[in-house]
């Protein structure tokens, strides 16, 4: 475990199992799509984070491989996150897994492991959406209690607010997701799955502004036509204006649409949350256009920004009072078709 983690953790003891009857220990597995991760809470305290990403070597992902994956190393990585947390299977209290959205093999992982697992210990299993779990591992790390919420990741773009137990979107990508644009840019530059760290480290290195399409539509954002543009751009223009070209275009349309939505919705705060979260620039810029509007902005730590485990333990227990009957999984499972009892 490195040196940030510890931090983040806080501690490294094993739990004392004497006052332990008033502790819920949820294990929460994460395999939407190229991750397996297993992540442990201690009520609201995280006290293990394990994974591993699928890394193609050429191309993207590919479902049935990274179901694969996810069934070779899920002893591993359950076992890694138990040694972390010094409990035994028998010690946890609660299981949950991601429900949805994702590629349908690979959740099924999650699923069929975490069902085993809820069985044979006779523990109750809670599905968690995927997308929630990212907001409510931001919220935990960042203690802001109403924020706009910036969602970034592979598969999903989403600005999002809670209202009267939802969380709305309030504005989305209406094509791909931006870590998915940043992905197929990367591949066009032979750069590997996922792109989004190399890119990043390019766009460090230039200064070299390049027009770019900039497209909002209200408070929707769409990737597509910036897609096709810069691919033709490849060959002709360096990567490393092309990448920071595409950062500054994209991050500065939604930190813009960030802004319409606390203005519209009367917040004061705003994070970043989803895989794209870890890049230094998008959170730079959000930090930015908050305090020209003496609004918060809290950066969550890297660790929980790409998909883990924890975030799925954290928001199961979250819902522990909840009773699902559908426990199957949900490739399309959206973040606004779920209630929100425990706020
Ligand atoms: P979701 O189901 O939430 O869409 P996901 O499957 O895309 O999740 P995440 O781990 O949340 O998984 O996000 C992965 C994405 O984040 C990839 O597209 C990757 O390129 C991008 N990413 C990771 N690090 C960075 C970075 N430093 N800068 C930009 N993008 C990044
Ligand atoms: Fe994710």
């Amino acid at each position: 475990m490195h040196t940030e983690q510890n931090k983040i953790f806080q501690r490294n003891i094993k739990p004392d199992k004497g006052s332990r009857d008033s502790l819920i220990y949820t294990l929460g597995i994460e395999s939407t799509a190229h991750t397996f991760g297993v992540g442990i809470s201690e009520n609201d305290k995280i006290i293990a984070n394990e994974r591993d990403t699928l890394k193609p070597t050429s191309g993207g992902i590919i479902p049935r491989e990274a179901a694969m994956h996810h069934f070779k190393l899920a002893p591993e990585i359950i076992k890694r996150a138990l040694d972390k947390s010094g409990l035994k299977l028998k010690d946890i209290d609660l299981f949950a897994f991601s429900q949805g959205p994702g590629i349908i093999p690979a959740l099924k992982v999650g699923a069929q492991v975490s069902t085993f697992l809820s069985n044979k210990y006779k523990k109750k299993l809670i599905g968690v959406n995927h997308c929630i779990a990212h907001l409510e591992i931001a919220r935990l790390y960042t203690k802001l209690k109403d924020p706009v919420m910036l969602y970034v990741s592979g598969g999903n773009t989403q600005i999002i607010t809670y209202y009267n137990g939802t969380y709305i979107v309030f504005g989305e990508t209406q094509d791909i997701g931006i870590g998915n644009l940043i992905d197929k840019i990367g591949r066009r530059m032979d750069i590997p799955f996922p792109a989004g760290p190399k890119i990043e480290e390019l766009a460090k290195k230039s200064k070299n502004y390049i027009q770019m399409p900039y497209s909002i539509k209200g408070m929707d954002v769409s990737f597509s036509g910036i897609e096709t543009f810069v691919s033709k751009l490849i060959g002709h223009q360096s990567v490393e204006d092309i990448s920071f070209s595409l950062q500054e275009t994209v991050f500065s349309m939604l930190i813009e649409a960030s802004e319409r939505a606390m203005s519209y919705c009367l917040k004061d705060s705003l994070i970043i949350t989803g895989g794209v979260a870890a890049n230094k620039r998008i959170n730079e810029m959000g930090a930015k256009m908050c305090k020209a509007r003496n609004a918060e902005f809290k950066q969550i730590p890297m660790e929980f920004a790409g998909d883990n485990g924890a975030m799925i333990a954290y928001t199961g227990y979250l819902m522990k009072e909840y009773k699902q009957e559908d426990l199957r999984i949900k490739p399309k499972f959206r973040t606004d078709t779920v209630e929100i009892k425990y706020r």
